[in-house]
């Protein structure tokens, strides 16, 4: 027969199997339990929407449109785009479904896979997961804060240490504009090429965000927005400064931070980890106070943030985080005859019906193949089954921890038996 050739996954995605799937379900799992934590509920959405959706939301200027986005025609002749990014989505959402219309603020939370052909490196991939959540309908420096907070706190129940957070205010609509004139005037001055001024003409504030050296060196002396802001603005970010300080969040104020997406106005944030080199935002966001307008909503304000899982994952592992133990097995059964083959998958089955998590070392084992494979399954027992034990009903049950052993009678055998020691 014809020998095949082994597949390999699309280049630049990311993807975890075991044993490293542990910690990224621990990370998403943690940074899920943030948002709960603070009331935001789950919102579950398409992974591909109609192209228009990002062209709209996110912004034609932005590399993520422009350059990045998997958008196919479907079966049908319609133009599909691989969400890049939640925010749009959950926008789309919002207004399709009305929720705009029933208490304020809405908050959701969401957790998937996003897309981006990006130049693959470590940490950023075409397919790479966030954590986000979308507080909706308040324009308040408090949730602006909430928000924030709710990402600290996910980073702190990860427990890394090595990363700061980076605030800064886009201003409102009136700042914007006052700032875009001298900003367009100071470009007028600059000798680019067409496809930059080109972007540059739907939205300025895109050539901060230039890799290139020359651009980077002429945007150094470029107007700053946050020397723009109306009073309003000025006012809610003094708000936001100060309610960081209170509850003891660390930051320092980037006034030349760019986010990558054009939706943003007034307060926005990255959180960047000091271990992962050139990809080191763990976790962004901000308001996008015209983006539900935009997408043919209503004038409602919003606030989110998307958190890289797999940046996490990077970041936890640079910091030796190591994993609690809760995510270990309640028992290891060691079947080592053929009679007690049987009798594993019995007594594992009345202890998983009864809500205990159990795993058999299946094969031919033999004793000391069966306690290896116990010892790797990190479970808080064991549990030898031979013809002697399945006869008499009666096996030791082995703390893995301890090493201690205690008889038990295999038929009676339930989760407060795993409690006797
Ligand atoms: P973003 O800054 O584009 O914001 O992405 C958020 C986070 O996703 C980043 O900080 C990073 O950790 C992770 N990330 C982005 N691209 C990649 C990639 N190619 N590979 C690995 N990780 C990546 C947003 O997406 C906004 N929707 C966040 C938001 C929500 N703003 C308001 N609400």
């Amino acid at each position: 027969m014809a020998k095949f050739q082994p597949l390999q996954a699309p280049k630049g995605v990311s993807e975890y199997f075991p044993d490293r799937s542990e910690i990224f379900e621990f990370v998403r799992e943690t940074l899920i339990g943030s948002a709960k934590g603070a009331g935001y509920q789950l919102i579950e959405l398409p992974v591909f929407e109609d192209t228009e959706l990002f062209k709209r939301g996110v912004g034609e200027s932005t590399d993520v449109v422009s350059k990045e986005m998997y958008t196919f025609e479907d079966r049908g002749g319609r133009s599909i785009t691989l969400r890049p990014e939640g925010t749009a989505g959950v926008m789309r959402s919002v207004i399709e479904h009305n929720l705009d219309r029933g208490q304020l603020p809405v908050k959701v939370w969401y957790s998937g896979a996003f897309f981006r052909a990006e130049r693959p490196q470590a940490g950023r991939y075409r397919q790479f997961y966030q954590v986000g959540i979308e507080a909706i309908g308040l324009n308040d420096p408090e949730i602006d804060v909430e928000v924030i907070a709710v990402a600290q706190r996910a980073f702190t129940n990860l427990g890394l240490k090595n990363y700061s957070l980076e605030i800064t205010s886009l201003g409102d609509a009136e700042s914007r504009a006052r700032y875009t004139k001298d900003l367009r005037e100071f470009i007028s001055t600059l000798n680019l090429d067409e496809e930059t001024a080109r972007r540059a003409d739907i939205n300025p504030l895109r050539l901060f965000d230039d890799k290139r050296d020359e651009i980077k060196t002429a945007m150094s002396s470029a107007p700053i927005l946050l020397e723009y802001l109306s009073e309003e603005s000025a006012a809610h970010f003094a708000r936001v400064q100060e309610l960081l300080t209170a509850l003891g969040i660390a930051y320092t104020v980037n006034k030349r931070m760019v986010r990558g997406l054009d939706y943003y106005t007034g307060t926005a944030f990255e959180f960047v980890h000091h271990g992962l080199g050139a990809q080191s935002g763990i976790g962004g966001g901000g308001r996008y106070d015209g983006l539900m307008a935009q997408l043919g909503g209503s004038e409602l304000s919003g606030i989110g943030f998307g958190i890289g899982v797999d940046r996490c994952v990077l970041a936890c592992e640079a910091e030796g985080i190591a994993l609690p133990d809760s995510s270990a097995l309640d028992l290891f059964i060691v079947p080592i005859s053929s009679s007690a083959k049987g009798g594993a998958v019995l007594l594992a089955e009345r202890l998983r019906s009864a809500g205990l998590q159990v795993d058999i070392a299946y094969g031919d084992r033999s004793l000391k193949g069966g306690m290896k494979a116990a010892d790797k399954s990190r479970a808080r027992f064991s549990l030898v089954l031979g013809d002697d034990e399945v006869t008499s009903d009666l096996a030791s049950l082995k703390n893995m921890k301890t090493g201690e052993s205690r008889s038990v009678t295999i038929s009676t055998l339930h989760d407060s038996s795993l409690a006797i020691f």
